[in-house]
């Protein structure tokens, strides 16, 4: 970008180190959507990524994995309970996710976050080229680009929000909504999932820092040693790299290995699949109560479908994710012991991660893709599905209150909270032809195709860019 380098920072690398029992360490893929975004983009612009490595107390080195330049924060123990599980995972994440679990508001919390993101904006300081744009992702990082254009006017600052911004009665809420809009308001440009992320945070900026909204901008006023500028706030819904998801989809192992899946659930006419990771956002409860009453009725019957559920491990040490699992496995235990039989499980529940390889060729084995997320920033797994069906076959159905729906609109569009609503929705999609199947699932390729990732960096880096160039000719 404009023979500028770019400098990646997010709480988490790419990568995470997994070190075994015999204390040999090894990299394997870092879970949620953010990685699955951003690795191929870092991948062909060459950016540095700095971030977390996964583990506790460990100092390690810059180094390379997979191509990555990565260079590791390190976090102490304290700081997984303070900043990570704490403020990062306690307040900020059920507080923007629509208050679905009750948010603590706690000082220590606050205080071991604000620790933490000024370490990050010391190592960027440390580690950016001169004249760099630095790209700060996600709500763990939020103070970052403040802190960051304290120490280096020269970078460039974006910032992107992976999760929605919340609205402002629950936003009020939060006993250090000042600070958390001055941090962001530190970055030139500012990048939401959808409109109402965007048009939500320019009302807490107007409200709480001074700004003043013109359309998307928002004008800072000038402070004595800092002229007056402004900061672009505004929605660049993220997307995937389509076209690798649509390569591993035709490899002609994955495509075995869909068959394969589907004979060993004992050829279900109908797989559906729910892929997430076990958070109580994403409404598996939800979604697993529409398929038991559906069951329990007689709509469907165990042999005839299948529900498989992927639900990744994580952030196992906070209660309410503690909880969610328990819920989750006792719900799963007794629709299987109640609907099951010798030769058939109603819902094959699976309590893990799994390669790309092996997520594309369930997403091939799939007749309907299950996302009932009773909030979500985007839901990339939907764009995966839909990236991953060049046969033109399968059905979506997807929640309202992903920022997904936003964009695939030919999708079966379901309220998670209306359970008979999800029953139709389910029946319909089992029973949906395949001529309908496809009419639909061209549409939402074109939508995926047409904004892939690629196309979304580029978009946010041009904004950045140009947001700086105005910057420095006000100067
Ligand atoms: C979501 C968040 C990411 C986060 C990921 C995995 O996608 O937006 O910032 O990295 O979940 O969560 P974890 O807490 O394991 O990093």
């Amino acid at each position: 970008v404009g023979g500028r380098e770019i400098v990646v920072v997010a709480n988490r690398l790419p990568v995470d180190r997994v070190v075994e029992t015999d204390g040999t360490a090894s990299w394997r893929t870092s879970p949620g959507g953010l990685v699955t975004a951003m690795e191929p983009v870092v991948r062909e612009l060459g950016c540095l990524w700095v971030g977390w490595s996964g583990g506790a107390d460990e100092d390690l080195p810059p180094f390379e994995a997979e191509g990555m330049r990565l260079v590791p924060v390190p976090l102490s123990g304290d700081d997984l309970e303070g900043y990570y599980e704490g403020f990062a995972n306690g307040t900020l994440w059920p507080l923007y996710h629509d208050v679905i679990a009750q948010p603590g508001f706690h000082r220590e919390w606050w205080e071991s976050y604000e620790r933490v993101n000024r370490r990050f904006a010391e190592v960027v300081a440390h580690e950016a080229p001169r004249d760099a744009i630095v790209w700060v992702h996600d709500y763990q990082l939020q103070l970052v680009p403040a802190l960051l254009r304290a120490l280096r006017p020269d970078l460039t600052i974006a910032f992107f929000l992976h999760i929605p911004f919340p609205a402002r009665p629950l936003f009020a809420q939060l006993p250090w909504r000042r600070e958390i809009v001055e941090g962001l308001l530190g970055a030139d440009v500012v990048g939401f999932q959808r409109e109402q992320d965007a048009a939500s945070f320019r009302a807490a900026a107007e409200r709480y820092a001074d700004a003043l909204a013109h359309g998307n901008l928002l004008r800072l006023s000038a402070e004595d040693d800092d002229p007056s500028r402004s900061v672009l706030a505004q929605e660049f819904p993220i997307s995937i790299d389509a076209d690798a998801f649509a390569a591993l989809a035709t490899r002609p192992e994955v495509r075995r290995r869909a068959e394969e899946i589907r004979e060993e659930l004992g050829n279900p006419r109908t797989v559906l699949l729910g892929v997430d990771r076990l958070d109580y956002t994403k409404g598996i409860r939800h979604r697993l109560k529409a398929f038991a009453e559906l069951l329990d009725e007689g709509e469907v019957t165990v042999g005839e479908a299948a529900l498989v559920q992927v639900a990744s491990p994580s952030r196992e040490r906070v209660a309410a994710y503690r909880r969610l699992r328990e819920e989750v496995e006792r719900t799963v235990g007794r629709i299987n012991g109640e609907h099951g039989s010798i030769a058939h499980t109603p819902v094959v529940y699976l309590h893990q991660g799994f390669s790309r390889e092996e997520m594309a060729a369930l997403y091939l084995a799939a007749d309907v893709l299950v996302v009932t997320a009773l909030r979500d920033g985007m839901n990339l797994v939907a764009k995966e599905y839909v990236a991953c069906r060049s046969d033109e076959l399968g059905v979506l159905v997807l929640s309202e209150f992903t920022g997904a729906a936003d964009e695939l609109r030919r999708a079966l569009l379901v309220n998670p909270h209306d359970i008979e609503g999800m029953k139709a929705a389910f029946l319909r999609a089992i029973h949906m032809p395949e001529k309908e199947q496809q009419r639909r699932m061209r549409g939402l390729r074109a939508v995926v195709q047409g904004n892939d990732v690629r196309h979304w960096a580029e978009n946010f880096l041009r904004a950045s860019s140009s947001m700086a160039e105005q910057r420095a000719a006000a100067d």
